[in-house]
């Protein structure tokens, strides 16, 4: 398995798998990889002959008041469970090498980035579009996995894509859970040990969601009942509950008629969780 920290070195080799025809599949990852992670990685062995990983904890995408410096780091670890997967190339740049002296041009879906999870924290989506761009210029994949975990992440990324003529597929590949529920996440590890035993409550509020919108129920109710589980854990604190149309991210109300996409940003602590469930209407 290659490890290359610069974008020459990275292209090189994926220009000498072109030359042999391959397919190219890129997992782009900020590191500290768990379960979920090796997931997307197996879904992109599946799709393509080789298998790029990116480690990139992007600084564009942190706020002001957010845990960059805090976001854990494992990549000797990660590099290990990567080669055990097989794949051919992890790209590892630094800082300086990713934006070097540049960082003076932006991506931005504005539409898709400025609601939701992007209201709540301004630029985010900007960092994530920019460094997507730029990971799709180096590496110049056949086909890219992200979590649906990140589902509003997964849909600009989409948008981007048929937007600015990427001729990427995009995969997205469903949220691995621990056995209690919890979607795994980077994040988890930082959890006190009762915020741990108290994060569950987002997947079980989203399953009774679920069953509420099999039996009929309206986009308020489904709301109400997700709220009054998340209020019955005091360590929960919401930022948000979102009942969106999946397709476009616009705000159900009333009786639900197409699939559903329910977002919830929850805190634990210094800790922001997110989780989501696309349901059915009944
Ligand atoms: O989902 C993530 O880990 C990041 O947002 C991504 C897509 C790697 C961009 O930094």
């Amino acid at each position: 398995m290659l490890i290359c920290p610069t974008k020459a070195g990275l292209r090189e080799a994926v220009a000498a798998w072109r030359r042999e025809e391959q397919v190219i599949a890129l997992v782009p990852t900020m590191g500290f990889l768990h379960d979920g992670h090796l997931a997307l990685v197996r879904a992109a062995a599946a799709r393509g002959d080789k298998v790029v990983v990116s480690i990139f904890v992007n600084p564009t995408q942190f706020g002001a008041n957010e845990d960059l410096e805090a976001y854990p780091r494992a990549l000797e670890r990660d590099c290990d469970l990567l080669h055990q997967q097989g794949v051919a190339a992890v790209f590892t740049p630094s800082v300086d090498e990713m934006y070097g002296t540049s960082g003076k041009t932006f991506v931005e879906v504005p539409e898709l980035g400025g609601i939701l999870q992007g209201a709540l924290r301004p630029g985010h989506f900007r960092g994530v579009s920019t460094v997507v761009t730029k990971l799709f210029n180096i590496v110049q994949p056949d086909v890219a996995v992200f979590g649906e975990k990140d589902f509003q992440q997964l849909a600009l990324i989409r948008q981007m894509v048929r937007d600015l003529d990427f001729p990427i597929e995009i995969i997205g590949y469903p949220t691995i859970r621990e056995t209690d529920g919890l979607a795994m996440s980077s994040r988890n590890v930082r959890l006190t040990s009762e915020d741990r035993t108290a994060a569950p409550v987002l997947h079980a509020a989203l399953v009774a969601a679920e069953q509420e919108a099999a039996r009929g129920a309206d986009a308020e109710h489904i709301g109400t009942i997700i709220r009054a589980m998340l209020a019955k854990v005091p360590r929960a604190k919401v930022e948000s509950v979102d009942i969106l149309d999946a397709a476009t991210l616009q705000a159900v109300s009333g009786s639900l008629t197409t699939p559903v996409a329910i977002l919830l940003a929850v805190r634990f602590g210094e800790v922001l969780l997110i989780d989501q469930k696309v349901v059915q209407p009944g």
